[in-house]
């Protein structure tokens, strides 16, 4: 049994003294632990070595002592098992050299078995197991269908990922059908993470609130849905949409444990559209951490008290920025503590 288990509870709607606390993006450029690791070894390097990719996912928590884990790999090693083709390049980002653009390029797409494609997660994650000795949960992550997808056709990050939406408006049957290969692969690899150890899992729609209302159930929400079916009752599961607010309540009648919500969306608004009942998880602003650390605190306590300390996770409404100075990244964590 995990012994610190304020983050189920929270996930299952229980009272909780104080709510539980993690950082998106938790394992990341501003531990200097983690910049020696990437001095010495490149991205996908450090997601495929068990050995690397567990250390970084414990830094954070022997650093700050969070309330939970999450697993250090990308939403990318996604579209890489299924064939495509995944870069990360130094001062640049995702670079894809052979974007999906048309139904020609779908053939190569492949559902993969998750074991051949992915096993290195799953050592990683028994690793990291073991590393946390049951302290802590450790939460698992993919991106949703949308997000990979906007990577897949785009080729690299985009302001607008014009070339995902046309794809979409231009050959929807094309990209229904990338969307479900995505999906059909996210939902078994998901699976496998909770068979591995995970005892939570995330999905991040990052790129959700560049779609309409109407064109996130179409393109988005469908797809989020069919996952959230395949794994509820295994695991927690936490739907976190950037810029989604306007889907919130559909998402809390989901059957997802708790929902994330973005800084740009108040916590009386996310409580009003979500119904008041489920667990919702969120939403500092990243830069706000840059504030001196008093000031942190005090605004950590003020997000807590309007939010409320039960159904609630606090964490930021994004992930954290590779600037943001250690210190302040502790004020946040020692705020909810102190609670
Ligand atoms: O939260 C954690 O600590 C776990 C680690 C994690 C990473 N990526 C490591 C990473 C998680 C949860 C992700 C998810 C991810 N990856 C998302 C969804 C979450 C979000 O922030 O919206 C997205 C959109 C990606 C795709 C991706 N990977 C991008 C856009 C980049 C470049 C970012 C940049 O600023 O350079 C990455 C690379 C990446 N993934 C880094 C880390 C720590 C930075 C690169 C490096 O360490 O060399």
């Amino acid at each position: 049994m995990i012994r610190n288990d304020l983050f189920l509870r929270a996930l299952k709607g229980e009272d909780v003294n104080r709510p539980p606390v993690w950082m998106m993006r938790q394992a990341g450029r501003y531990l200097p632990e983690f910049m020696e690791i990437r001095e010495k070894y490149d991205f996908f390097t450090r997601c495929q070595t068990p050995e690397l990719a567990s250390e970084i996912t414990v830094q954070p928590i022997r650093r700050f002592g969070m309330d939970a884990a999450i697993l250090f790999s990308d939403i990318l090693v996604i579209p890489q098992a299924m064939n495509i083709e995944v870069q990360m390049k130094p001062n640049f980002g995702p670079y894809l050299p052979n974007p999906i653009r048309s139904v020609k390029d779908l053939e190569r797409v492949v559902v993969p078995n998750i074991n051949d494609t992915l096993g290195y997660v799953m050592e990683a994650i028994k690793m990291t197991k073991e590393k946390l000795e049951d302290e802590i949960p450790l939460i698992g992550f993919a991106g949703s269908p949308w997000t990979i997808l906007c990577y897949c056709v785009q080729g690299q990050g985009s302001k607008s990922f014009d070339l995902a939406k046309g794809l979409c408006f231009t050959q929807p049957q094309a990209a229904h059908e990338l969307l479900q290969k995505i999906t059909d692969t996210t939902i078994a690899y998901l699976k496998e993470k909770i068979k591995s150890g995970c005892d939570v899992v995330q999905i991040f729609d990052s790129w959700g609130g560049m779609l309409s209302p109407v064109d996130y159930q179409e393109f988005s929400w469908q797809y989020i849905q069919q996952i959230i079916d395949a794994l509820k009752d295994e695991a927690p599961v936490i739907v976190f949409g950037k810029g989604c607010w306007f889907a919130l309540k559909e998402m809390a009648q989901s059957g997802a444990s708790a929902l994330g919500v973005d800084w740009t969306c108040s916590a009386q608004n996310a409580r009003y559209l979500t119904g008041g009942q489920i667990t919702l998880q969120g939403n500092f602003d990243p830069a706000r951490l840059l504030s001196p650390p008093e000031d942190i605190k005090k605004m950590v306590h003020q997000m807590v008290n309007e939010f409320g300390k039960n159904r609630y996770v606090v964490n930021l409404g994004h992930g954290i920025l590779p600037n943001i100075p250690v210190e302040n990244a502790r004020a946040f964590i020692d705020a909810v503590k102190e609670y």
